[in-house]
C-alpha cells in the first residue's frame, strides 16, 4: 500500500496522470535542463519492475505489415503486452488517428503509462516527396537539405509520429547496392556534413517542439560495403577503413545530438554489427559520450542465429544487450530472454538499467511524459500534409538535385527555334516511379510526370507528342516482391520512331523503375533493364537531336549514350515535383548546378568505384600490363565524383596560398578566384581536396575537405577562401589515433575530382 501511494506521488509529480486520457494538445515547451530530466529518468526507473524495464526495449511493428520476417509475438499477445506496459516503441503506425489509439491502449491500461515512441521510415519525405537522398545529395545544398528534412518532419510530426529512421549515412560506392540511393554517396566529408544538415532539419532545435522530430543515424556500420553489392552481404574492412572512411558521419551526427542511433544487419571482419561492443559500447557510448539510444534493425538480433554468433534467441539476446543495442525492434529476442538472462546472473541489470534510461531519455526530451498526445492534432494533420508550401520546396530541391552530364553544342536550355517536341520512353509518363521506393505515404502515381512538366513549361505553340516506346516492368511493383522486365514486346518501338522522325528535338525518359533500388534491391548489371538499350538506340538512329533524362537511384552504366546521345540530365527520382523540376532545366529556367556526390562508372565490372582511391604499389605501367588498371576499360570514372555541368562556364584562377607551411596552432588560408565566363547566372560548387603525399598508413590520392556553393552572374569573379588547419589534416594513424603527422601536401581546388588546381603546403 505505501508503494502505491509513493507510486501516484511520483506520477503526479512528473505530470503523468493528467493525460491518462486524451486531452487536447497545445505546444508546452518541456524542460530540457539535462539536470531535471536525469533526475525525472531516475525516479521513472526506481518504480519499474524488471518486466516493465525490459518492456521498454521492445519496438513492434503496429501495422501487422512486415518490412522482413517477422519473428515477433503473434497480435494478441502484442496487445495485451502493450496494455501490460511491456512496450516501448512501435514502428509503421502512421496518422494521429492510429497513433493516438496505440497511446491510448498504454495511457488507459498500463500501470506506469510511460508513452510510446512511435517510429517510420521517413527518408525523403512523408507524403510529399523530396528527391531520394542520393539525388538531394547531388546538390551540395546543406541549406536545402536541412529545409527538406525540416518540412519531412514536420509533415511525420503531424501525422502523429515521433521519430524517423533516417538520415542513413552509409558510405557507398557500389552503384551494385540498391541502398546505394538512400545515403549521400562515397564521400565521407560530404556524407558528414549532409548528414547533420537532414538531422537539423528533422529535430530543430527543440526536440518538444511537436512540429519535429527526432532522428536516426543509420546503419551502424559499415553496411554500405556488402562485398559484390550484394545487400545484406559480408563485409570486409580494417580498422582504419572503418574509422577513417566509414565512421566520421556517425561521429558527426553523434556530435550533433542526434536522438538515436540503428545498428546494421552485417558483419565486419567477423563480428555483426548488433553484436558489436567495439562500435557500440567503446566507441558511441564510450569515446563519443553519446547518451541516446540505439535501435536494432528489424530483427538483427535475432539474425544472430543465421550468423552463426550465437545458437538461439537467448545468446543472441546476450550478444546484442552487452554490445549496447538498446531496443530490439520485432526480433522477438529481448521480449522472450532478457528477464531470464538477468535472473540468471548472464546478464547485469545495470545493462538493461542503461539501455531503458537511454530510451527513456530521449522521451523526455520529446516531451512525451508532458503530454503522451502532443503529435495528435488532426487539424495540423490536415494542413500539413501535403500543403501548396511544402510542394514548392519540393519543386526546389528537385530542380537543384538534377546534374547535366553532357550538353554537346549547347543543345540545353531547348531553343525557341524548336517548335516540336517528341517525349519517348517508358519513364517518360510514369507518374509513380518519381516518387522512390521509400516513399512513407505518398499517394502511389501522384508525382508531376517529365511528360506533364513538360507540357506545363513547353512556350506557347510548341507541339508536344509522347510515346511510350516500350513498357519497362511487367507485373507488380510493390516494396517487397521482386520486379519483372520487359523482355522482349518493342510493338511501341515503330510509334517512337515515328515521332522521333517527325520532332525537332526528342526528350527520351529511360532509367530505372523506384524499385530497382532500395531495400534488398541489389543488381550485378546496372545497365538499361529490359529493351531500352534498344529503344535508346532506335530513337537515336531517328533524331540526333536527343537530350536523355535519366531517372535511376544509382549510378548507370552509359558507356554507350555517353558516345551517341547529345545531352544527358540526371534526374534520379525527384519526388512529387519531378516532371516541373525537369523542365525548368530543360527549358532553362533554372541553371543546372548539381554535382555527382558518386562515381559514374565506365562499365559494372568497375564496381566498386570512388575517387578518393589510394595510389597502389603500382599506379603507373608504361608499355606493359603489370600495373593496376584494366586490359578492357579505362579505370578512370565516366563521370567523376564532384562533376556536372551548367549552361554557363566557370574559369578558375591559380591557388593563393597565405603561407606554404604551419604547423600545431596555426593555419592556411587558400584562395582562389572563379569567374562567370558565359552569359547566364550560374551556381557553381567550389571543392577543396587535399593529398597527403607520406603517411603511416597509405592515404587516398585525393580527399574532400571543404567545399561551397556561390552564385556568379555572367562577367562576376568571387574570390573563395578556404582555411586548411590541423582539424582538415588529422587521420586515423597507424598508431589507431586520430592525428596530424607531419609532412608534405597537395592542395587542389576545383569544380570537380579531376579538373583541380593545385598548389603545396607542409604541415611541420
Ligand atoms: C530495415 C531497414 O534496413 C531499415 O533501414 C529500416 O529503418 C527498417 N527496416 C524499418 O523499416
Amino acid at each position: 500500500m505505501k508503494k502505491r501511494v509513493a507510486i501516484i506521488g511520483v506520477l503526479l509529480s512528473l505530470g503523468f496522470l493528467a493525460f491518462s486520457t486524451y486531452e487536447k494538445p497545445g505546444f508546452k515547451k518541456s524542460d530540457q535542463d539535462p539536470r531535471n530530466i536525469e533526475q525525472k529518468i531516475d525516479s521513472v526507473l526506481a518504480l519499474m519492475t524488471l518486466d516493465e524495464k525490459i518492456g521498454q526495449m521492445v519496438q513492434y511493428n503496429g501495422s501487422w505489415d512486415v518490412t522482413g520476417p517477422a519473428t515477433g509475438t503473434d497480435n494478441e499477445k502484442k496487445l495485451e503486452n502493450l496494455k501490460n506496459g511491456l512496450v516501448g516503441s512501435m514502428l509503421n503506425v502512421t496518422s494521429v488517428e492510429h497513433t493516438r489509439q496505440a497511446q491510448k491502449i498504454v495511457m488507459e491500461n498500463s500501470r506506469l503509462k510511460i508513452p510510446l515512441i512511435f517510429g517510420y521510415d521517413v527518408i525523403h519525405g512523408y507524403q510529399t516527396m523530396f528527391p531520394v537522398p542520393l539525388g538531394e545529395s547531388a546538390s551540395w545544398d546543406l541549406e536545402l537539405m536541412e529545409k527538406t528534412a525540416r518540412v519531412a518532419g514536420r509533415e511525420t510530426a503531424a501525422a502523429g509520429v515521433h521519430w524517423t529512421f533516417a538520415p542513413m549515412m552509409d558510405i557507398s560506392r557500389d552503384a551494385r547496392w540498391g541502398r546505394i540511393m538512400e545515403g549521400a554517396g562515397e564521400d565521407p566529408y560530404l556524407n558528414s556534413k549532409i548528414a547533420v544538415a537532414r538531422i537539423k532539419g528533422f529535430q530543430g532545435n527543440d526536440l518538444s517542439d511537436p512540429k519535429t522530430i527526432a532522428a536516426c543515424a543509420k546503419h551502424f556500420a559499415g553496411y554500405g560495403f556488402a562485398e559484390g553489392g550484394r545487400d545484406y552481404n559480408t563485409v570486409n574492412i580494417g580498422i582504419y577503413e572503418l574509422n577513417n572512411t566509414i565512421l566520421p558521419p556517425f561521429k558527426a551526427a553523434a556530435d550533433a545530438g542526434v536522438a538515436t542511433f540503428m545498428n546494421s544487419f552485417n558483419e565486419i571482419d567477423g563480428v555483426p554489427a548488433t553484436a558489436s561492443t567495439y562500435l557500440q559500447r567503446d566507441l558511441l557510448k564510450g569515446k563519443w559520450h553519446w547518451d541516446g539510444f540505439v535501435v536494432s534493425d528489424w530483427g538483427s538480433i535475432t539474425e544472430l542465429i543465421p550468423h552463426g554468433v550465437a545458437k538461439d534467441k537467448k545468446a543472441a539476446a546476450e550478444l546484442a544487450v552487452k554490445a549496447g543495442s538498446d531496443m530490439d525492434m520485432e526480433g522477438g529476442a529481448y521480449e522472450s530472454s532478457l528477464k531470464e538472462l538477468v535472473e540468471e546472473g548472464k546478464v547485469a541489470e545495470k545493462l538493461i538499467d542503461d539501455a531503458v534510461k537511454r530510451i527513456l531519455r530521449v522521451k523526455f526530451r520529446l516531451g512525451l511524459f508532458d503530454d503522451p498526445y502532443k503529435y495528435c492534432d488532426e487539424a495540423f494533420e490536415k494542413s500539413e500534409l501535403y500543403s501548396e508550401a511544402n510542394q514548392e520546396v519540393a519543386l526546389e530541391a528537385g530542380k537543384k538535385s538534377i546534374v547535366l552530364l553532357k550538353n554537346e553544342n549547347d543543345i540545353l536550355p531547348i531553343k525557341n527555334s524548336i517548335k516540336n517536341i517528341a517525349v519517348i520512353g517508358p519513364l517518360a509518363n510514369d507518374k509513380d516511379s518519381p516518387l522512390g521506393n521509400w516513399r512513407a505515404h505518398a499517394v502511389e502515381n501522384s508525382a508531376v510526370s517529365v511528360l506533364e512538366g513538360i507540357r506545363n513549361y513547353a512556350p506557347k505553340g510548341v507541339k508536344i507528342t509522347y510515346a511510350e516506346g516500350a513498357k519497362l516492368s511487367t507485373g507488380d511493383r510493390s516494396f517487397l516482391n521482386p520486379m519483372t522486365f520487359n523482355k522482349d514486346d518493342k510493338s511501341g518501338f515503330a510509334e517512337a520512331e515515328k515521332l522521333a522522325k517527325q520532332a525537332d528535338l526528342v526528350v527520351l525518359v529511360v532509367g530505372e523503375d523506384a524499385f530497382q533500388t532500395g531495400e534488398g534491391r541489389s543488381q550485378t548489371n546496372i545497365g538499361f533493364a529490359g529493351v531500352q538499350d534498344d529503344l535508346i538506340e532506335t530513337v537515336q538512329k531517328a533524331n540526333k537531336n536527343v537530350v536523355m533524362v535519366l531517372m535511376n537511384g544509382r549510378p548507370m552504366d552509359l558507356s554507350w549514350s555517353s558516345k551517341n546521345i547529345p545531352a544527358i540530365v540526371e534526374s534520379w527520382f525527384l519526388g512529387s515535383q519531378h516532371g516541373n523540376a525537369v523542365a525548368e532545366i530543360l527549358f532553362g529556367k533554372y541553371n543546372p548546378s548539381g554535382k555527382l556526390p558518386v562515381s559514374f562508372p565506365q562499365n559494372s565490372g568497375m564496381e566498386p568505384l570512388y575517387y578518393n582511391q589510394k595510389s597502389t604499389g603500382r599506379p603507373e605501367g608504361g608499355a606493359q600490363v603489370t600495373y593496376s588498371h584494366y586490359t578492357d576499360s579505362p579505370r578512370e570514372a565516366l563521370y567523376p565524383f564532384g562533376f556536372g555541368l551548367s549552361f554557363t562556364e566557370f574559369e578558375y584562377g591559380d591557388i593563393e596560398l597565405s603561407a606554404d607551411s604551419f604547423s600545431e596552432g596555426e593555419k592556411i588560408e587558400a584562395s582562389i578566384s572563379v569567374k562567370n565566363t558565359g552569359n547566364m547566372v550560374g551556381e557553381e560548387t567550389v571543392q577543396l581536396y587535399l593529398h597527403d603525399l607520406v603517411g603511416s598508413i597509405t592515404r587516398p590520392n585525393l580527399e574532400l575537405k571543404a567545399f561551397e556553393k556561390i552564385s556568379l552572374k555572367p562577367g562576376e569573379r568571387k574570390v573563395v577562401n578556404f582555411i586548411i588547419d590541423k582539424e582538415m589534416i588529422t587521420y586515423f594513424t597507424i598508431n589507431k589515433k586520430w592525428e596530424a603527422e607531419a609532412g608534405d601536401f597537395e592542395v587542389m581546388i576545383g569544380g570537380n575530382s579531376v579538373d583541380l588546381k593545385k598548389a603545396n603546403f607542409e604541415f611541420k
